[in-house]
C-alpha cells in the first residue's frame, strides 16, 4: 500500500492505501468513472488508453494501461476529459479531428487526441512518429494525419501550459493534501499505509518504495533483494495485466533523477539506467545517429516515453533492441549492490536465455559507451515498420584505415545481433572474417558466410531460422553497400 499525490485534469488527488500495481487506466475508469480513456489491448500496443503526463521535465504521452499509480507521484495527468479548456473550449486537435473527419467509431479517438495534443504542445511535425503508437481500425490514418497537420497551425491553448508550473510550486513542495481541495481515495488504509503526509519525501511502506536517489535505492534493495524493480513498467506492467503475477514487494525507480542523467566526459558517454528511450534517442542524434535512427523503430512514442535503457538491459530479452547496439559500441555495464560497484563488458552480462550476471540486490546503475563511433550502423528488421518487436537486429561498428570505397583495410569489427540466439550476442566469426581484410564486397560476402558459425537461430512467429540467418548475413552486405553510397533502405527508393 502506498501514499501518493498527483494532479488529475488540474485537480489535486491524494491517494492513501492504494494497491501499488493498480494501473492508471483502472483508476480512471473504475474508481473515477472517467471512461473516455479506453482499454483496447491492455498491453501497450494500441494507444487507446493514452493520457498526457507532465512534470518539471515536460509533457509526454503514456499508455495508462501499463502505468502503475505510484509512477504518477508528483506529476500531472490529463485524461481525455481534461484536454478541452476550462470553459469547455475544444482543443485545436479536437476541432481539427472534427473538421477533417478523423473519427468514425471513435474508440481510438481519445487516445489519438491525447497523443496529438502532446505533439501539438511540443510543436512536432513528425506526425507519423507521434502517432505510431495509436491504432485505428476504421477511419484510416490519412484524415487523422490531416487533422494533426491542420492543428499544428493553431497556437497551444493556455490551459495546456499550466500543469508544470503548478507541479513545481505545489506538489514538489509537498503542499498537496486532501484539505487542499484534493480527492482522497478511501483505499484500505490499514497498518501498511503511511500516516505521514510528507509527500515530498520518498514514501516508504512495507511493500512499495519510491526512492529519490540511487543511494536510497542501493541501500533498500540490498536489504530487500526479493523486491521487483519497476522502471518504466513496459515489461513489468504486462506481468500484471497479462500474466496476473502478484508482485508483493516493489521499488519504483522513476523518481530517481540521478539515474536519469546522460553525461559526456572526455570520450565517454555515461547513460544512467533510468534514462528513457525517448531521451536516449534525442541524446544519440549527435554522437551516434545510426543508434538514434534505430530507436525511432523501437516500439512507439508512448512506450519510448516510459521504457528505460536499464530495464531494456536488465530484462535480458534476446530481442531487446538496445543491447546489441550497445555491445557493438563496446559498452561497459555499471552494476551496484549497496555501496559495492562493479563494471563489466555488456556482452558478459548476458549468460544464457533469461540468465544474467546480476547478484541478488544488485541493480544496473549506468552504461558507458564511447562518444564517437562513425562506423556504427544499426538495423532493425521486423514485420511492421512501427511498433513491432525485432525479428533480427544487427549492429555493426567497423573501423577502416584509409578510404572505404577505394578498398581501405578493416582494422576493427564489432558486430552484435539480437534475435539470433537466446541472448544478445557478438558475431565473433563474422568479425574475424572482416578484420584485416580490404573493405570490399568480397570481404563482406565472407562475413555473411561466417554468420552460420556464429548462430543457429530458431524459428518462431516472427521469422524462420533460415530467414534470420540469411537476413543477418545480408545486413553485412548492406553495410558495404551503404558505405559505398548505394541506396539500401526501402524508404530511400524512388521509382
Ligand atoms: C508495446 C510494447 C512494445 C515494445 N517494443 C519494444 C521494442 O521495439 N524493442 C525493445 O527492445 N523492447 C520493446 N518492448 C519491451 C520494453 O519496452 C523494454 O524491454 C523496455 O526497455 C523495458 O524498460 P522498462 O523501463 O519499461 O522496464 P521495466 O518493465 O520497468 O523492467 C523490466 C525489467 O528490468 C528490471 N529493471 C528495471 N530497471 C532496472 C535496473 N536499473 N536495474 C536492474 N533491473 C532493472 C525490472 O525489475 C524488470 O525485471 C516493448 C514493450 C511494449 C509493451
Ligand atoms: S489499452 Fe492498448 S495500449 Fe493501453
Ligand atoms: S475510429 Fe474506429 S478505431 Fe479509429
Amino acid at each position: 500500500m502506498t501514499d501518493l499525490a498527483f494532479l488529475l485534469n488540474g485537480t489535486p488527488v491524494r491517494l492513501t492505501g492504494v494497491d501499488p500495481t493498480r494501473t492508471l487506466l483502472q483508476y480512471l475508469r473504475e474508481d473515477r468513472h472517467l471512461t473516455g480513456t479506453k482499454e483496447g489491448c491492455n498491453e501497450g500496443d494500441c494507444g487507446a488508453c493514452t493520457v498526457i503526463v507532465s512534470d518539471e521535465t515536460g509533457s509526454r504521452a503514456l499508455n495508462s494501461c501499463i502505468l502503475f499509480l505510484p509512477q504518477l507521484h508528483g506529476k500531472s495527468v490529463r485524461s481525455i476529459e481534461g484536454i478541452s479548456g476550462p470553459e469547455g473550449q475544444m482543443h485545436p486537435v479536437q476541432q481539427a479531428m472534427v473538421d477533417c473527419h478523423g473519427s468514425q467509431c471513435g474508440f481510438c479517438t481519445p487516445g489519438f487526441i491525447a497523443s496529438m495534443a502532446v505533439g501539438h504542445l511540443q510543436g512536432r511535425h513528425d506526425h507519423d512518429v507521434v502517432l505510431a503508437g495509436n491504432l485505428c481500425r476504421c477511419t484510416g490514418y490519412a484524415p487523422i494525419i490531416r487533422a494533426a497537420e491542420a492543428a499544428a497551425l493553431q497556437p497551444v491553448p493556455d490551459w495546456m501550459r499550466d500543469d508544470p508550473d503548478f507541479i513545481c510550486s505545489k506538489i514538489s513542495s509537498g503542499d498537496i493534501s486532501a484539505g487542499d481541495g484534493g480527492q482522497t481515495a478511501p483505499g484500505d488504509a490499514g497498518p501498511q499505509s503511511i500516516a505521514s503526509p510528507a509527500i515530498a519525501s520518498p514514501a516508504i511502506a512495507p511493500n512499495a518504495y519510491r526512492p529519490e536517489t540511487a543511494d536510497q535505492l542501493a541501500a533498500w534493495y540490498a536489504a530487500n533483494p526479493d523486491a521487483t524493480l519497476v522502471a518504466g513498467a513496459t515489461d513489468v506492467g504486462l506481468w500484471v495485466t497479462k500474466q496476473l503475477r502478484p508482485l508483493p514487494k516493489l521499488a519504483f525507480l522513476n523518481g530517481i533523477r540521478d539515474l536519469q542523467r546522460i553525461e559526456t566526459t572526455g570520450d565517454v558517454i555515461r547513460i544512467g539506467a533510468g534514462v528513457t528511450l525517448t531521451d536516449l534517442r534525442a541524446a544519440m542524434t549527435g554522437p551516434h545517429p545510426a543508434l538514434a535512427e534505430m530507436l525511432t523503430r523501437y516500439a512507439s512514442e508512448q512506450v519510448r516515453n516510459a521504457a528505460t535503457i536499464g530495464g531494456n538491459i536488465a530484462n535480458g530479452s534476446p530481442i531487446g533492441d538496445g543491447p546489441p547496439a550497445l555491445i557493438a559500441l563496446g559498452a561497459r555495464l555499471h552494476l551496484r549492490r549497496g555501496d559495492a560497484r562493479r563494471e563489466i563488458a555488456l556482452e558478459d552480462f548476458f549468460i544464457e536465455y533469461r540468465k544474467q550476471d546480476r547478484l541478488p540486490g544488485e541493480f544496473v546503475e549506468a552504461v558507458t559507451i564511447p562518444a564517437s563511433a562513425p562506423g556504427l550502423r544499426v538495423w532493425k528488421l521486423s514485420k511492421r515498420f512501427d511498433q513491432d518487436i525485432s525479428a533480427v537486429l544487427g549492429a555493426f561498428n567497423i573501423e577502416v584505415a584509409g578510404d572505404r570505397i577505394a578498398g581501405g583495410r578493416i582494422t576493427r569489427a564489432r558486430i552484435a545481433f539480437g534475435g539470433m540466439a537466446g541472448i544478445p550476442k557478438r558475431a565473433s566469426a563474422m568479425e574475424a572474417a572482416l578484420e584485416g581484410q580490404p573493405f570490399t564486397e568480397a570481404s563482406f560476402r565472407a562475413a555473411k558466410a561466417a554468420a552460420a558459425q556464429d548462430f543457429q537461430p530458431m524459428s518462431d512467429m516472427r521469422a524462420s531460422a533460415a530467414y534470420r540467418l540469411e537476413a543477418a548475413g545480408n545486413l553485412a552486405l548492406r553495410y558495404f553497400h551503404e558505405a559505398s553510397g548505394d541506396v539500401v533502405s526501402v524508404l530511400g527508393m524512388r521509382a
